[in-house]
């Protein structure tokens, strides 16, 4: 794949999701190597959207290992139940976090991380392979919206590099 996102001026979040997901779906090619795949959807959910932070977290044994992402330097590797990503790997399931001094366990990679959205990724077993993490700088940034497109996305990341 090679390419560059673009959604509409003055789109708004949601139109924003429904612009990128039918461009990640031509875009993504089961021939790539994963890591470049999910080098460039990092890429793209940060150039549309503008997170803090977004990034890859990856099923080793274990322990969920950073891959791709963008921003600031992050914690390299992360236990089964620990954190907000451990927990989704945990729970199987998006966590979404409106406040991380709230959540019991957060990892701070960032003192600026104030909210933070989790969706896991399954395997075509069904076993969890990873995680994709983004955080806010802003209190109660996301929200079932979100939630929805996140587990599309990850849904068409997921089938391309099983
Ligand atoms: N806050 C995450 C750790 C990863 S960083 O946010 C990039 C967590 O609690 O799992």
């Amino acid at each position: 794949m090679s390419s560059s996102y673009h959604v509409s001026a003055g789109a708004s979040k949601e139109e924003r999701y429904q612009e990128l997901i039918p461009q990640l779906e031509a875009s993504l090619s089961v021939h790539d190597y994963s890591i470049s795949t999910l080098a460039n959807v990092s890429a793209a959910l940060k150039s549309v959207f503008g997170f803090f932070w977004v990034g890859f977290y990856l099923v080793d044994d274990d322990r969920m290992y950073l891959g791709p992402f963008q921003g600031d330097a992050a914690c390299t590797f992360i236990g089964y139940g620990k954190g907000v990503c451990g927990t989704a790997w945990m729970m199987r399931r998006t966590m979404v976090v409106p406040d991380v001094e709230d959540f019991p366990g957060h990892i701070a990679c960032s003192s600026l991380s104030r909210s933070e959205i989790v969706v896991p990724m399954f395997g075509s077993d069904g076993s969890v392979i990873g995680v994709l993490d983004i955080d806010s700088d802003k209190l109660a940034d996301f929200d079932e919206i979100d939630a929805k497109y996140l587990e599309i996305i990850v849904k068409i990341v997921c089938k391309t590099i099983n």
